[in-house]
């Protein structure tokens, strides 16, 4: 019998970073990320009956084969325990597509694994619905560590904290008391280059290794987690805005500071930081940046602003932008079953 399993799952933008790793893709520190809408991945998982002993996977992006990410997903497939159950008995196919353009600032291996996980364990034998989001997002992270964080929204937190309750360096949990102007926060993507980046982010965590700053960094970033759990319930921008920035930059500085250094930064990155700081300043307005393991921008602000931070995009930052993508946090993901028979 023919089955097929459709999941989206958003991407997701860290506020606390994740940057360095160990073991089987465990975090070196905490980190804390907002959840997005639009920007999602969607999958779905054909299954039928296995014609050969070997291995069946076929992966389509976008309507195309591609063989390079079929190999990165059966290498991911084949090395889970928890799939190969499914892998003797099954044919498996699956279509993906993102609702965002390739190379925008956008994590497209965290929306993609998250979704890729959900589909392949819903497949699997049952899952109690209590510990479906835990399971999958442990899985999800085996693919891509943040995609462990995709599960909920609007904010949610990966890695075990002292005096934080059931966190885990596995898998994320939702973070539960959010002040309702943190509900409503929009993500402007702010396109200064749309090429694919010259260094991977798992070059860049292999880098955390030997990195002379580590410790301090890890240290950091713990510690902006629990703060900024309690500015979250507090609705305290001036925190918020101070922490994420921070965060954004050291995250560069790591980059910029490892024994083999690195830049992802353009010009234009710090041209958009400064008008940033500057309109700020000028105005009081509670926006604020972070940037991803890439030159573009993610321009954070709450939704009762909006029109100012449209008005600011077109009379200062115009010349500056390939372009601009909207976003606001989320709450993350859905899955679908289907039978030959339909919907169940
Ligand atoms: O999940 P990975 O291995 O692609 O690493 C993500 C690293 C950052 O996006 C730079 C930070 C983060 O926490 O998402």
């Amino acid at each position: 019998m023919e089955q097929t399993i459709t999941a989206r799952y958003p991407s997701n933008i860290a506020l606390v970073k994740y940057w360095g790793k160990h073991g089987r893709q465990l975090p070196c520190n905490a980190s804390l990320s907002m959840t997005l809408s639009r920007a999602y991945t969607e999958v779905t998982l054909q299954l039928t009956e296995k014609k050969s002993k070997d291995t069946e996977l076929d992966y389509y992006f976008e309507g195309q084969r591609n063989e390079a990410f079929q190999e990165r997903v059966l290498q991911y497939v084949s090395r889970q325990e928890a799939f190969s159950e499914l892998l003797q008995h099954h044919a498996l196919r699956i279509d993906s597509y993102n609702s965002f353009p390739h190379s925008a600032g956008i994590a497209s291996s965290a929306s993609a694994f998250a979704a890729i996980a959900a589909v392949l364990l819903r497949a699997c034998s049952p899952v109690p619905d209590t510990s479906f989001e835990q399971e999958a997002g442990s899985l999800a992270r085996l693919g891509s560590g943040s995609a462990c964080r995709s599960f909920y929204g609007p904010y949610a937190l990966w890695g075990d904290l002292d005096g934080v309750a059931q966190s885990s360096d596995r898998y994320a949990i939702p973070v539960e008391a959010i002040h309702p102007h943190f509900r409503s926060m929009h993500d402007a993507i702010l396109i200064v280059e749309d090429k694919p980046k010259t260094v991977s982010s798992s070059v860049g965590h292999a880098l955390m290794n030997h990195h002379p700053y580590a410790e301090a960094r890890f240290r950091d970033a713990n510690r902006h987690c629990l703060e900024m759990i309690t500015i979250l319930k507090d609705g305290d921008f001036t925190s918020f805005i101070s922490i994420t920035e921070r965060e954004a930059l050291s995250l560069h500085a790591m980059m910029m500071t490892s024994v083999d250094y690195y830049m992802l930064i353009k010009p234009e990155t710090v041209h958009i930081i400064n008008q940033i700081f500057q309109f700020r300043k000028d105005t009081g307005l509670p926006l604020c940046f972070t940037l991803d393991a890439g030159p573009n921008v993610h321009l954070l602000y709450p939704e009762y602003i909006k029109e100012d931070v449209q008005a600011f995009l077109e009379h200062h930052l115009r010349s500056s932008l390939k372009s601009v993508i909207y976003d606001q946090a989320g709450t993350g993901g859905s899955i679908s079953l289907n039978d030959r028979h339909g919907a169940i």
